[in-house]
């Protein structure tokens, strides 16, 4: 599950200096590698959600940023570049936060060495990603392993916070790798995350391949199965948590915590400590994308033939809203497991990590 065994989503080749990127709007049907060489290409693939995922956006962000440095290593062209990137989804801190990481390494160079330094530290968060996710998944592990149950573990997950999601490893899947390699049983119901099914495209398709037993249900079940008490905890990622514990994550989300927290089931949110914002005091602050109406009312799949065809789901002239993220309360939320640890999510748990914020936010 690591760099190493080819399981990554964003890949870097040293020969011909280009960062190539798993294209996630084709899977689970297609697995094709494309290649971002511009500031454009970052930018289209992160809007297009060709890359997605808080961490990833950030990395995708870090490469585009080099890659604007290379054809005009000017502030002008720096600023221009970091508004570019900014404005492609505006929920994930991560994307910010990458960019901050370039930026304050590159700033004080003159024009001509900017690329190299850009380029060198996009390359180490890459690296920093991927440890910090294994860590996670260590951390997580131990979780899974206190529940001490004499059959399989069943998680209940949503959204794709997995490698696809992250560079390697994944967030809130990584517990799930590791708990695989550890020979610790587990089950995951992977809920279908409509209306862009990153579940049921993503999260499957993943677990599929690593030989993790999964099931996919559709979003509306969820309470029902921690009803009957056929879940043992809730692992999900999030792309951004705010200063007092808030958690944003994919829209659904809230929904599950509710149903957890009824049925006193633990609801855990796995991130690495970039998707924490100090800046935002509280959920309400963080901003919400809004998408496509499109993307609720008509659905894209294969056919039989293999073609891609995209069909309407309702009536003519129906109207849609699309928020893409919703926040959970802190008070839902039973542990935020991170790359230093578990911690509570309030302002007291929170705290500790805001040192190892100052040491990580230099790239490993
Ligand atoms: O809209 P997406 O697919 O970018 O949303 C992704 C999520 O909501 C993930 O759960 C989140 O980024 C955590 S990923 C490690």
């Amino acid at each position: 599950m690591t760099d190493a065994d080819g399981l990554c989503s964003l890949r870097w080749d040293p020969v011909r200096q280009v960062v190539e990127v798993i294209d996630q709007t084709l899977l689970p049907h297609e697995l094709l590698w494309r290649q971002l060489d511009s500031l454009s290409d970052c930018c289209r693939a992160i809007s297009t959600m060709q890359v997605r995922g808080a961490p990833l956006i950030g990395i995708t962000a870090a490469f585009g940023l080099a890659c604007a440095l290379r054809d005009d290593g000017t502030d002008a062209s720096m600023d221009a570049a970091c508004a570019a990137l900014l404005n492609t989804r505006p929920t994930a801190v991560n994307l910010r936060w990458a960019l901050d990481q370039v930026t304050a390494r590159v700033r004080a160079l003159p024009p001509v060495r900017r690329y190299r330094a850009a380029l060198d530290t996009a390359l180490a968060l890459r690296r920093a990603d991927i440890a910090s996710c294994a860590r996670i998944g260590e951390h997580g592990l131990r979780l899974l392993q206190r529940l001490e149950l004499a059959r399989p573990v069943n998680i209940m997950t949503h959204c794709n916070a997995g490698w696809l999601a992250t560079v390697a490893w994944g967030t809130a899947l990584a517990p799930v790798y590791k708990a695989r390699a550890a020979g610790v049983a587990v089950h995951v119901w992977v809920s279908e995350t409509r209306p862009r099914n990153q579940g049921m495209n993503l999260t499957a398709w993943e677990l599929q391949r690593a030989g993790v037993p999964c099931t996919v249900v559709v979003d509306n079940s969820c309470g029902q199965l921690l009803q009957r008490g056929l879940v043992d905890c809730v692992l999900v990622g999030s792309d951004r948590v705010a200063a007092n514990g808030d958690v944003c994550n994919k829209i659904g989300t809230y929904l599950k915590a509710l149903a957890a927290r009824a049925n006193q089931v633990p609801f855990y949110v796995a991130l690495p400590i970039s998707t924490i914002d100090w800046q935002c005091p509280a959920g309400e602050q963080i901003p919400i994308e809004n998408r496509d109406a499109a993307e609720v009312l008509s659905i894209a799949g294969r056919d039989a033939g293999g073609a891609t065809v995209e069909v309407g789901l309702a009536a003519p002239g129906s109207r849609a809203l699309n928020p893409a993220f919703d926040v959970t309360p802190a008070h839902l939320v039973s542990a935020l497991i991170t790359e230093h640890g578990i911690f509570s999510a309030d302002p007291t748990g929170l705290a500790p990590l805001r040192a190892h914020q100052v040491f990580s936010s230099r790239p490993m």
